[in-house]
């Protein structure tokens, strides 16, 4: 796997990610996604989109504005409770942020151990109102979450939502880090995907749909092991909620379908793990938080969270807003203040990192190194490409034919010049899992080669079929089912 720094200097290069306003020597934290990680961006985040909001009919989205009043701040806790402790290395004058709990026992990777320069406040803070008397302070939110509480209210008066039932929402957020560092990995402008699923207070083990993930085998680390031999065990997720590790049925629910949606998404079972949060590092809202880890260059972090953040954020916009939030639950006959038992959140620059990483290999192929992005097909920044052998006797048009019909269907790139055999590296780079070669006998034949990025075996096919062919093979069916290998 390559270190964090190569990966970022591979995002540039091949025009993935960018560091922003780097003409003017770049500002730490900020990143501008280039042309080709802005399709996988995009991708990313309407695939989580499809499976948790379209695929569903109790889950809803809405889309919340980035500049909250400070009265919202002061309510969910964060103007208090959001705090980092910047710890300072003597020796490598080094600055990092710690969690409250690991003051005085954080040591740097040299071995020092590290000075406490005091807590800080991460969120930004901005004035509304150009007249400076008139102007009030606001805050840039460091989650979304915080305007999906808000927009409770309006949510259950005019969607058909029931409980149980979900609001989602991908947006941006802000955190001021004390050292943003590791490229994408902890950033001061960011994305969330986040949802917020609540429940009726005595139902979150009310789980109709667990049956879906209670085989998804998932690596653990529980807090107990944590405070133990640090020892990680294999299990499902049905054992996970069966011997009470994971308390309730809805959050267990959650937590293995989100773990699934990454496998299914090709990445390496082996670098992935559920980790319990050790009851001092819990948010100031959590009863119970789950991460999805991976391992990265730089160790076991955090790639998506999951906490059971009960009925605090609902109380507590309740209390400061005098605005009812409970819901009138039809059968019980009662009014509640819903929990939300759980809250996938998930960074998607930390998703699109992580995709990145997982994807990248280097192979010898005949004496030399092939760099092949092994993204899967519904990532990739381009599913197919379409590369004319030769630009002249009339391939080009042919080409540019096949390239108009399957635009239509699938993100598709088209490139007919240079020699093919280094216009399939730039592909195999770039993580297109498909590319089409037309050359002088499909102008008689109507076909064409179809080369698959990972095993790069060809096959003949027709051009007519190509687009359901395609979408088999996204699918992940096997490129032999659709004709003979040719090399
Ligand atoms: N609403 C809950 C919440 O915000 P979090 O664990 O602080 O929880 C959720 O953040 C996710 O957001 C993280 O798992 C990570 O993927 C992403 N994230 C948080 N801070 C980030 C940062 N500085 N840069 C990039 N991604 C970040």
């Amino acid at each position: 796997m390559p270190t964090i720094d190569e990966i970022a200097t591979f995002a540039k290069k091949k025009g993935f990610v960018f560091p922003s306003a780097e003409i003017y020597g770049g500002m730490a934290g900020f990143y501008d996604y280039g042309p080709l990680g802005s399709e996988m961006v995009m991708k990313i985040k309407n695939l989580w989109w499809k499976s948790i909001v379209h695929d569903r009919e109790n889950v809803v989205g809405i889309n919340g504005s980035i500049i909250g009043s400070e009265a919202v701040w002061n309510a969910s806790g964060h103007v208090a409770n959001f705090i980092d402790v910047v710890a300072f290395c003597k020796k490598c004058k080094l600055k990092i942020k710690v969690d409250k709990h690991e003051i005085g026992k954080a040591k740097c990777d040299c071995g020092a151990l590290y000075e406490n320069l005091g807590e800080f406040n991460p969120m930004f803070s901005t004035e509304v109102g150009v007249i400076k008397s008139e102007a009030v302070k606001a805050y840039l939110r460091p989650e979304t979450a915080q305007t999906i509480f808000i927009n409770f209210k309006n949510v259950l008066d005019t969607s058909r939502v029931k409980l149980p039932f979900g609001i989602a929402q991908i947006g941006k957020a802000f955190r001021n880090e004390i050292s943003p560092r590791n490229f994408l990995f902890r950033m001061r402008e960011f994305e969330q995907m986040e949802l917020e699923f609540f429940t009726h207070p005595d139902k979150k083990n009310d789980c109709p749909i667990f049956e879906e993930v209670e085989k998804v085998k998932v690596n653990v680390l529980t807090a107990k092991e944590q405070a133990g031999t640090g020892k990680m065990e294999s299990m499902t997720m049905g054992d996970l909620l069966k011997k009470k590790i994971i308390k309730t049925k809805w959050h267990a629910y959650w937590i293995g379908y989100r773990y699934n949606w990454y496998l299914d998404l090709g990445v390496n079972p082996e670098k992935l793990r559920l980790r319990e949060h050790v009851p001092e590092e819990l948010s100031h809202y959590s009863a119970a938080t789950w991460d999805i880890d991976y391992e990265y260059p730089i160790g076991w972090k955090e790639l998506e969270g999951n906490a059971d953040r009960t009925d605090y954020d609902l109380q507590q916009h309740t209390k400061s807003s005098k605005v009812d939030l409970s819901y009138y639950d039809e059968d019980t006959k009662e009014r509640v203040i819903p929990h939300v038992v759980s809250e996938p959140s998930a960074g998607v620059d930390r998703v699109f990192l992580t995709l990145l990483m997982d994807a990248y290999h280097e192979e010898e192929v005949k004496g030399e190194t092939r760099i092949v992005l092994k993204l899967h097909p519904d990532v990739a920044p381009f599913k197919v490409a379409i590369l004319p052998l030769v630009k002249k006797d009339g391939l080009s048009e042919k080409g540019k034919e096949v390239f108009n019909n399957l635009k239509q269907k699938f993100n598709s790139f088209y490139d007919e010049s240079g020699s093919i055999g280094r216009r399939y590296r730039r592909m195999d780079e770039i993580g297109t899992p498909f590319c089409i070669t037309v050359d002088h006998e499909s102008l008689e034949q109507d076909d064409c080669t179809l080369r698959e990025r990972d095993s790069m075996r060809q096959i003949r096919i027709k051009i007519k079929d190509l687009s359901d062919i395609i979408k088999k093979l996204s699918e992940g069916e096997k490129l032999e089912t659709f004709g003979k290998f040719i090399n």
